[in-house]
């Protein structure tokens, strides 16, 4: 027997605070009857519905967390930070798919669905990945043009990438850009930056295939659309 709120919040639905907040207004069923009372324990038999419908039936989860900066893409940390597992419902066994640096904010993908994780990282995927940068100096068009067609970092060239939307400020001798990268290397895109001069200040996860934040506020997560699932397994298994 656990809490109504934690089985629907571990469902995947929403977080637990919301979960509250929906039995609260009296959205919850339970074998037909509306809870409006916390802490009504319930069990696999009963039939709980919320606004009507049934609570997601697998226990694969998807989650798209916009990640703040100032916490770490482990599970675990041995120095005691926050972690991106602090954001979503303490559902069984999610991890991230890859990585942000502790830095970097933006999306990031939670699951317990190893499969699927395996999937989007391996080193074939070609999802594209847009960032939202922002870099030291004035960068020039030649620059630009270099870091699209491939930079070496170490023994490694990148692969073709996309700039769009540089702009530049005067006052703080930066420039923002939107990157369109379709690999995931170890810090790739601050060493991107690196390799010509233009350390990156300020780096945010945008897009990932066809996901986007919408309009999530940082720290908050939302369920993976199906559609969008569907999408993200197709376009990674595409060479
Ligand atoms: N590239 C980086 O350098 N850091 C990130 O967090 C993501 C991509």
């Amino acid at each position: 027997m656990e809490r109504l709120q934690k089985v629907i919040a571990n469902s995947g639905l929403c977080s637990r605070r919301v979960a509250e907040e929906l039995i609260e207004q009296g959205k919850v069923t339970v074998n037909g009857e509306v809870i409006q009372t916390m802490g009504v324990k319930v069990s696999k038999k009963d039939h709980i519905l919320v606004d009507g419908k049934a609570l997601p039936e697998s226990n694969l989860v998807y989650y798209v967390l916009y990640k703040p900066e100032g916490c770490v893409s482990t599970v675990e940390d041995e120095k005691n930070r926050k972690t991106v597992l602090d954001f979503v419902p303490s559902t069984e066994r999610v991890f991230p798919v890859g990585r942000l640096d502790y830095d970097t904010s933006g999306l990031l993908l939670i699951t317990n669905d190893g499969t699927f994780s395996n999937l989007m990282t391996q080193p074939t995927s070609r999802i594209e990945k847009e960032y939202l940068v922002k870099v030291e100096g004035f960068l020039r068009k030649e620059t630009s043009a270099r870091v699209e067609r491939g930079i070496k970092i170490d023994d490694y060239k990148t692969r073709r990438a996309r700039i769009r939307n540089v702009v530049y400020n005067k006052k703080t001798e930066t420039t923002s850009l939107s990157l369109i990268i379709t690999e995931g290397k170890y810090h790739q895109v601050k060493r991107m930056f690196e390799a010509v001069n233009h350390p990156v200040i300020k780096l945010k996860r945008t897009r990932l295939g066809i996901v986007t934040l919408d309009d999530m506020a940082k720290g908050e997560f939302r369920l993976l659309k199906p559609h969008e699932l569907k999408q993200l397994r197709h376009l990674a298994k595409k060479k």
